[in-house]
């Protein structure tokens, strides 16, 4: 079960002999992840958020430089005063988007840290990402928090939050990862809202949660490859019989549309080791004109679509875009220094090697990403997930999950090399920090 060493191997070795594995697990995952809605937010309207994050950036603190005495001080002032956190320590410690890169940090643990829900606590969750209920038994995942080197993120505030997506709308749209992003975020706030003053309504490609009180919705939609393809609604097991139609989007993006805030990933999907069957224009032959082409190639074309959609549709002015890039997977444990390792099932700590990128983060896509945003006429915002989370090896859903609606069985259990999904994280987890620098950035 080795990938080959180099992240460009593995899509060939994965397309010779391994692929076995790699379908499997996206099989487990690809069926049950189906429902999508939007959301909109809100951006900038909050006063809140706009004195503290930027009014001093000069002003931000290296964490570096702090010694134990103020880390205790400014620990017991935040314990004791989240208020005054937000009058006094904000401007210090201040996070801005533009100064600071969140790619640069480490995980740490800390086993104060209390997770905002668990997955008994959140009626929204999936029971595919709800890993103590079905059965992880570990818990340590669950105490880590991303520092970042040269800023303090700001910590997630519920009350906050629903306060900057007053009146809007935030639609998340992806895949399941975006899926897990969006049920994070619902997850966070929304044990803070009065029963009476929540909803969710759930739909095959959308849902909408609703914070009545704030007029506020957090959504998602279900687009797994961004543009159209024949498995967007009814998924196709089988990553050969997928075709994808590179340069339309239109299908999904009227969905998109009358959004304050949007936020869009795509990755995993692309990544099945096969090459992606695509077809463009309007030939007589239809979908039997495809071509073969190799996922960076296909990949480059439908972001190009989805980026003319955006400067074409989205005014500037009255709609943030943001973008979130791909989100790793674990499947090779020597990627880690651990060769005789399951995939990511063994693992219950991060690995911390500075820098660690794995196999399961294909370097060609983000570069497609980078230069296809890079000359958008829209500015989006890039919220760079990838390094933080390569280091996440201990944070999947592993076989603790389900697959086509069933939790996996004992026995399906015990096939920990075959089973393990090592693709999705569980919630509460990594997605949470995501939604951490996600806020951060409104
Ligand atoms: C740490 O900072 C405090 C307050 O700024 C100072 O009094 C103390 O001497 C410093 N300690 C060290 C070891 O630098
Ligand atoms: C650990 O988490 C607690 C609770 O969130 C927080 O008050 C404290 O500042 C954290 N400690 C460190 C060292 O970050
Ligand atoms: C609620 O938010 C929507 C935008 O999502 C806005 O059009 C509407 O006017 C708002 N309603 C109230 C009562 O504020
Ligand atoms: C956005 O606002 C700026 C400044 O008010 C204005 O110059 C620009 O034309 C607006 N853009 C659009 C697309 O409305
Ligand atoms: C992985 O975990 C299983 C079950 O806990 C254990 O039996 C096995 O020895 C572990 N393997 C490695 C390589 O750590
Ligand atoms: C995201 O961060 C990585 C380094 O961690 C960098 O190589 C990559 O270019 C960044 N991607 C984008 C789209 O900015």
């Amino acid at each position: 079960m080795s990938f080959p060493p180099s992240a460009s191997g593995a899509m060939k070795a994965v397309r010779g002999k391994l692929h076995f594995p790699v379908i499997m697990v996206c099989a487990i995952a690809f069926i049950s992840l189906l429902y999508a809605e939007r959301t909109s937010i809100i951006l900038s309207s909050n006063p809140f958020f706009k004195i503290k994050s930027c009014s001093k950036p000069e002003a931000i603190t290296k964490n570096k430089n702090r010694n134990a005495t103020e880390d205790k001080l400014r620990d017991s002032i935040l314990d004791d005063r989240d208020n005054l956190r937000d009058s006094i320590l904000d401007d210090r410690f201040a996070f801005n988007p533009e100064e600071c890169s969140v790619e640069n940090g480490e995980w740490v643990f800390n086993r104060s840290i209390k997770p905002l829900y668990s997955d008994r606590s959140c009626p929204y969750l999936d029971r595919q990402v709800s890993c103590v209920k079905n059965g992880r038994p570990d818990s340590g995942y669950r105490y880590w928090q991303w520092q970042i080197e040269d800023c303090t993120l700001p910590r997630f505030d519920p009350e906050v939050t629903l306060k900057k997506l007053r009146g809007k709308r935030l639609l998340f749209v992806g895949d399941s990862l975006q899926r897990g992003q969006w049920q994070s975020l619902v997850c966070m706030v929304e044990s803070i809202i009065p029963e009476n003053q929540k909803s969710i309504q759930r739909g095959r490609s959308h849902t909408v949660f609703r914070a009545k009180e704030y007029n506020a919705t957090i959504e998602f939609y279900w687009a797994p490859f961004l543009v159209e393809s024949n498995s967007d609604e009814h998924i196709i097991g089988n990553p050969r019989e997928r075709i994808l139609k590179v340069d339309s989007v239109a299908k999904h993006a009227k969905y998109w549309t009358g959004v304050d805030i949007l936020a869009f990933n795509t990755y995993v999907w692309w990544m099945s080791g096969y090459t992606i069957k695509s077809y463009w224009g309007s030939f007589p032959n239809g979908e039997e004109g495809y071509e073969e082409l190799d996922a960076p190639v296909a990949y480059r074309m439908a972001l190009k679509t989805w980026a003319n959609w955006v400067d074409l549709n989205i005014n500037p002015n009255k709609t943030r875009v943001f973008f979130t890039t791909m989100s790793p997977t674990h499947m090779r444990s020597a990627d880690w220094e651990n060769p005789d390792g399951m995939k990511c099932f063994n693992e219950t700590k991060p690995y911390m090697k500075k820098g660690f990128w794995g196999t399961g983060s294909d370097k060609r896509v983000m570069r497609v990403v980078s230069e296809v945003i890079r000359k958008m006429k829209v500015p989006v915002s890039v919220l760079n997930v990838t390094q933080m989370s390569n280091h996440r090896v201990d944070a999947h859903t592993k076989v603790y999950t389900e697959t086509g609606g069933n939790l996996l069985t004992d026995e399906q259990k015990a096939d920990v090399l075959h089973n393990s999904d090592c693709i999705h994280w569980c919630l509460p987890g990594v997605p949470d920090a995501w939604n951490q620098i996600f806020m951060a950035h409104l």
